[in-house]
């Protein structure tokens, strides 16, 4: 019997989601492309996150900022869905061959910028409205980078926050923090269809 062909990508919430089998992946990886801290598929959180916003669209999004990218689907979202005008931040500019690739898939483009979390100033973050993030607290070193992150986007105004997560224990201590200091929320989030992820969100509204 011929093997089943494996599945090249997921079509997610309106957003073509490509899998580490879509030739324009295999292309980079031939390439000799590899990003270096984790950012090298997209990662379930990604789901969580696209579904949250897919059910409750934010009333303001028209600059947002996708913190940790990686392949940056979460922003491909914003800008495919709700026309954000969109900025793929991420430490390693290792992802941003398969940011671009991903964008193309999806007929938008966003804007790739190199910067580690603990260097985006408030200044810089009075630009957006939004703010987002998926499994981006993965190491204990990340919790203090991630929650000063949020503690700047919330003094420069940015008037929505949601950091998706699989429930790793760094995530819990920034989500602590946000809670105490910023009334954020966590909730359970899961999904089922085409995709099961399960894991939680942290929502801060800062209108
Ligand atoms: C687990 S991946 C998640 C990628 C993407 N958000 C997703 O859900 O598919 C974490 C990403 O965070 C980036 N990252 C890690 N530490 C960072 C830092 N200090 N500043 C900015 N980006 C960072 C990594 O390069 C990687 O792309």
């Amino acid at each position: 019997m011929p093997s089943a062909k494996p599945r090249i990508a997921y079509n997610f919430r309106g957003v073509t989601m490509p899998t580490a089998s879509h030739p324009a992946i295999r292309r980079l990886k031939r390439q000799g492309h590899s990003p270096s801290i984790h950012g090298n598929k997209l990662w379930k959180s990604s789901f969580l996150l696209i579904d949250y916003l897919n059910k409750h669209r934010p009333e303001h999004a028209a600059r947002v900022m996708d913190a940790g990218c990686g392949w940056g689907i979460g922003g491909i979202w914003c800008a495919k869905a709700l026309g954000s005008e969109v900025t793929s931040v991420d430490a390693d500019d290792g992802v941003f061959p398969f940011l671009e690739a991903s964008a193309e898939l999806n007929g938008v483009n966003t804007t790739a910028l190199c910067k580690r979390f603990e260097k985006i100033t408030t200044a810089e973050l009075k630009a957006y409205d939004m703010l987002i993030a998926a499994d981006v607290c993965f190491w204990d070193e990340l919790i203090a980078p991630v929650s000063n992150l949020i503690n700047r986007a919330v003094r420069a105004g940015v008037k929505k926050i949601v950091i998706a997560d699989p429930e790793r224990s760094p995530f819990f201590e920034v989500a602590d923090r946000a809670i105490d200091r910023h009334c954020g929320e966590l909730l359970d989030w899961r999904t089922h269809n085409p995709v099961s992820a399960s894991g939680a969100l942290l929502v801060i509204e800062n209108a």
